[in-house]
């Protein structure tokens, strides 16, 4: 592995938190760069029982050995980073590019009303309204918040020197490719593109550093907000089934329906993904929980496992079983 990035194929919420956190320390990377719109995202890891909720900071972080980097591409609300650097005990290994735009209080206030609110259901953290001023030409800029003084550097400068030492690298993606800008389910949409390409762009490497294409795919699918989801089951029979999700950074219950193999296939397409990571087989086939060793997975899982394999044609080489880091099959 040398430079992996990893997305989601869905809408969300499938679960990079814990595929990026194994990684982290699996390859033992040197460098994991986050790129996606900004502390709209909620990403879980859970280390050893106790779990963290990140906005900002990569996940990463559970290799104590890792370097933690916020590409120009993301938008940073500095209350939310600095308390997440401060939880962490991370203020040593951050690093934060002086182009990174700042979410600014009228930001959060704009995102909380009108159309925002009501029609598209975002999540109210000002990561819209930001970009929107940055394609005016008048956002804040991470150079100019005082605060950051210690934490600021060249993200792309360090990931290629990273790459140019052959050193494992990880870039983060953020939210789900049927909520980007582009490709997603417009305007129920996000406020900027988060497929494979776009997170590289948010970081600054180029297209040809990239070796592998994790996307990630929850084994059902959830959406929050607005916006046509496929094969849609009611609040009860989510609940019924287990696929009953609430979000990380709004609380709001997510929508959800069964794995879709059509917009899996797209997703691969749109991503240039080389591998899936499967997660939550454990919510649909409750024997295979915590298992490690994809020959302790029963018949079903097996055969689930192989549908998805043949109609989207690349392989999955991650499973997850359970939520902590270790709870996944490997079969890199
Ligand atoms: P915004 O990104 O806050 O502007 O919200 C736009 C749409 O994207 C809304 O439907 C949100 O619920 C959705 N969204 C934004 N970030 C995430 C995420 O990290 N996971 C899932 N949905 C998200
Ligand atoms: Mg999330």
């Amino acid at each position: 592995m040398a430079c992996t990035v990893v997305v989601d194929g869905f809408f969300g919420d499938g679960g990079k938190g814990k595929i990026v956190s194994y990684l982290a320390v699996a390859d033992d990377v040197t460098v994991c760069a986050r790129g996606g719109v900004g502390p709209n995202a909620g990403h879980t890891v859970v280390k050893e029982g106790v779990t963290y909720k990140l906005r900002m900071v990569p996940c990463g972080f559970v290799n104590p050995r890792t370097r933690l980097l916020i590409g120009p591409g993301v938008t940073v609300n500095p209350e939310v980073l600095l308390k997440e650097v401060d939880e962490l005990g991370v203020e040593d290994r951050l690093g934060l590019d002086p182009q990174c735009a700042i979410i600014e209080p009228r930001h959060i206030e704009e995102d909380r009303r009108g159309h925002l609110k009501e029609k598209i259901g975002t999540t109210g953290t000002g990561t819209g309204p930001c970009n929107a001023d940055r394609a005016l030409r008048v956002a804040k800029m991470a150079r100019e918040v005082p605060e950051f003084k210690g934490f600021i550097t060249d993200v792309p400068a360090e990931l290629n020197d990273a790459l140019e030492m052959e050193e494992p690298v990880l870039l983060e993606g953020t939210q789900g490719t049927y909520i980007s800008l582009y490709h997603g389910t417009y305007p129920y949409v996000t406020s900027n593109d988060v497929c494979a390409s776009a997170i590289c762009s948010d970081v600054g490497v180029g297209p040809t550093r990239v070796d592998e294409v994790v996307l990630v795919l929850k084994s059902y699918v959830t959406r929050v907000g607005a916006g046509y989801l496929a094969g849609e089951v009611s609040m009860d029979e989510a609940k019924r089934l287990g696929w009953d999700e609430y979000g990380t950074v709004t609380g709001r219950q997510r929508r959800a329906a069964p794995f879709n193999f059509e917009l899996a296939k797209r997703a691969v397409m749109l991503n240039g993904a080389t591998q899936i990571a499967l997660t939550k087989l454990d919510i649909l086939y409750p024997e295979c929980s915590g298992a490690s060793d994809f020959g302790d997975l029963d018949q079903e899982a097996v055969a689930f496992v192989e549908k998805i394999e043949d109609h989207v044609g690349i392989p999955v080489t991650l499973i997850g079983t359970g939520p902590g880091v270790k709870e996944i099959i490997d079969r890199r």
